[in-house]
């Protein structure tokens, strides 16, 4: 049990990544809370995990929509006690031409990617820095160093959600808050493999570039996200942990 007594809190944990974060945690002895804008996978996720002795308890809430983060965190926060750990998952892909994206689509799409992390903290920090301890973890991307033709304005959201992650790592240091970002590369999650079957060939390219010979899957990417909010990770902070297969390290 690497998280027993813990508190950790999960945006976007319904499915995917988010789910085998919130799956890890619980398995590993935190309680475990968790919001998507996907409430019967919410739900069903919830139902599996307390049927099996798990404390696990979602709430319904659009990260991107502060009122109703605020309210869900306060929801959760009176059922399983103050927050001791964040995993911000909740993330989309955009795919847009910088001349066709309107502004809207751009605020829209950067609420959830990267003003959301700034939104959890705003919520979790106050506790945290009271006890002198917290984690937090942002579930970045491969994207957030290096990117590839027709993905804007992914990588830019991405990037900043490292420069986030830095300062809050050095703001919040005084605390003994830590944090971290996790970067995936290639992860077979429903997003992802819509994406590799939507253009005819794209599956077996992604792949032949693969040091790995493979893509990851969600729990792998979920074990380094327990680890981080951990104490066995108690002097790791500010950094950026690739959980890609090597992709990252290849040169074109
Ligand atoms: N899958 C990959 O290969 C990969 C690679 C790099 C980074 N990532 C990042 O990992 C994170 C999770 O991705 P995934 O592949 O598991 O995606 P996914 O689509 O499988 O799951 C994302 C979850 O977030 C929820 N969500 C989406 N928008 C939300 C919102 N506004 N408010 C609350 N919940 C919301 C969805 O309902 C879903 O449950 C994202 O931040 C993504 O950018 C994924």
């Amino acid at each position: 049990m690497k998280l027993p007594g813990e508190h950790i809190f999960v945006t976007g944990g319904a499915k995917g990544i988010g789910a085998a974060i919130v799956l890890d945690c619980a398995v590993n002895g935190a309680k475990v809370s968790f919001v998507d804008i996907d409430e019967t996978a919410g739900k069903k996720l919830e139902s599996e995990l307390t049927s099996s002795g798990h404390k696990v308890s979602f709430a319904k809430a659009d990260v991107a929509n502060f009122e109703q983060l605020k309210s869900a965190f306060g929801a959760l926060v009176s059922k399983l006690g103050d927050v001791t750990g964040v995993v911000n998952n909740a993330g989309v892909n955009s795919h847009a031409d910088p001349v066709k994206m309107t502004d809207k689509e751009w605020d829209d799409f950067f609420a959830i990617d990267m003003k959301s992390i700034w939104l959890t903290a705003k919520l979790a920090l106050p506790a945290m820095r009271k006890v002198n301890k917290g984690a937090i973890v942002n579930i970045c991307s491969i994207h957030g160093r290096l990117t590839y033709p027709n993905f804007f304005p992914y990588g830019a959201a991405k990037s900043a959600v490292l420069g986030l992650t830095r300062n809050l790592a050095l703001d919040e240091g005084k605390f003994n808050i830590r944090v971290n970002a996790v970067s995936p590369g290639y992860i077979l999650t429903d997003l992802t493999k819509s994406w590799l079957k939507a253009e005819s060939g794209r599956e077996e390219r992604s792949l032949s570039i693969q040091p790995s010979g493979r893509m990851g899957e969600p729990s792998e990417v979920a074990k380094v996200v327990t680890f981080l909010l951990s104490e066995k990770a108690s002097f790791v902070s500010g950094a950026d942990w690739a959980v890609d297969g090597g992709l990252g390290a290849r040169s074109a």
